[in-house]
């Protein structure tokens, strides 16, 4: 896509890719303080951003022929009217600037190819791609971690979303041909190779919009506080959900509400399946690592319940195809796709299969992408 900037101007030019992310395990576990799984994928957006000496900062969605301009000596506030889209980043750039970095007048246009609302982080693509091209252009010293964390501010603040880390440190901190384990609380991480020629990842997309600003994902959140505020009764020293082991939660079951109890059960157990499958891809057993898939989709649909009848549709389907290694919803969950550990030369037929099944049980096709994993946030040559 041709991005150009309305000025002729420009102190500084860079061209920045920022990728959308999967995930391959654990769900709903990052704002818990636990372990995820996810990659970054050749799937994402491409900014072109300049610098200027004025205040003035105009942002074009290329995609959507949309632009916004604002003052950066005067940046809207969250309640201020504005598109969807801009709220991003104008969020990052409120948040760069409230954090003590001192950021100019720019002009930047974007576009990409990460479908919206799919449970791909096109948010989190839109937050670090802007975050790490004005550290870059400003010389604002942050590193990778602390620009993944302002652009979770971000989110938190403008669209109202209390995510937690696990899609803008993916979309900063991917590695080609890598999955990354990221630790929630310590916030180490360690990369496992994966390798997509053999088993390609698969996304069938239900293109059920999902709305993570709707209140579900917030509510979860706070169902898994109210687990935590509950188990302390029992475990004063635990601070989330992440110091709870299954056995502490199997001794407390009876205490908590059962709709607390499921929530928790969930996010105690999807660590451990993280775990699990990081210690299975070491050891190079990929049929391990699909059953903790489908593992993660039953709890996500019966104990979390972030589903929807298309994405069980969709596992459903592949469940018992012996090419297929695993599968589950991914994401925030309430739409969006699922994902497919499927063998290489069953691809082809497997995505006739899936369509075909899918157009005639919801009146239109599922649109699929075979993703490969590709390097985080970087600048385009
Ligand atoms: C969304 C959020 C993430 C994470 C996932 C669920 O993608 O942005 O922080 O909570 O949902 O795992």
């Amino acid at each position: 896509m041709e991005l150009s900037l309305s000025g002729t101007t420009y102190t500084q030019e860079l061209q920045v890719r920022a990728p959308g992310r999967i995930n391959i395990i654990g769900e709903h576990t990052d704002y818990n303080l636990g372990y995820v799984l996810p990659a970054a994928i050749d799937k994402g957006i491409t900014f072109r951003i300049g610098t200027h000496s004025g205040t003035r900062c105009r942002l074009d969605a290329a995609n959507l022929d949309q632009s916004y301009v604002f003052d950066i000596a005067d940046i809207p506030g969250p309640e201020a009217d504005m598109p969807g889209w801009a709220r991003y980043l104008v969020g990052v750039v409120a948040e760069l600037q409230a954090a003590g970095h001192t950021v100019g007048g720019f002009d930047a246009a974007f576009g990409g190819d990460i479908p919206i609302g799919s449970g791909l982080s096109s948010s989190a693509a839109l937050e670090c791609g802007l975050a790490w091209g004005l550290d870059q252009l400003y010389g604002l010293g942050l590193d990778r971690m602390a620009l993944a964390q302002a652009a979770q501010r971000a989110e938190h603040t403008y669209p109202g979303v209390k995510c937690g880390l696990m899609d803008q440190f993916a979309s900063l901190h991917g590695q080609a041909g890598q999955v990354v384990r990221l630790d929630c609380r310590s916030l180490d991480f360690a990369y496992f190779p994966f390798d997509t020629e053999t088993y390609r990842l698969v996304l069938f997309n239900t293109k059920v919009e999902h709305s993570l600003a709707g209140s579900e994902y917030n509510t979860r959140r706070l169902q898994c506080e109210e687990g935590v505020l509950r188990l302390q009764a029992f475990f004063p020293d635990i601070a989330s959900l992440r110091d709870v082991s299954p056995d502490m939660l199997a001794a407390h079951a009876g205490d908590l509400p059962e709709i607390i109890y499921q929530r928790c059960a969930h996010v105690v157990h999807e660590n451990a399946r993280v775990l699990a499958t990081c210690d299975a891809l070491a050891a190079g057993n990929l049929a391990a690592v699909g059953s903790h898939m489908f593992a993660s989709h039953d709890s996500l649909q019966h104990q979390y319940e972030v589903s929807c009848e298309e994405l069980d549709f969709l596992v459903d389907q592949v469940r018992e195809d012996p090419a297929v290694l695993g599968a589950r919803m991914m994401g925030g969950g309430f739409g969006g796709c699922t994902l497919n550990l499927v063998q290489r030369e069953a691809v082809p037929a497997l995505q006739k299969r899936i369509e075909a099944a899918y157009s005639a049980r919801y009146g239109r096709a599922p649109e699929t992408y075979i993703v490969r994993i590709m390097d985080g946030v970087g600048d385009v040559q």
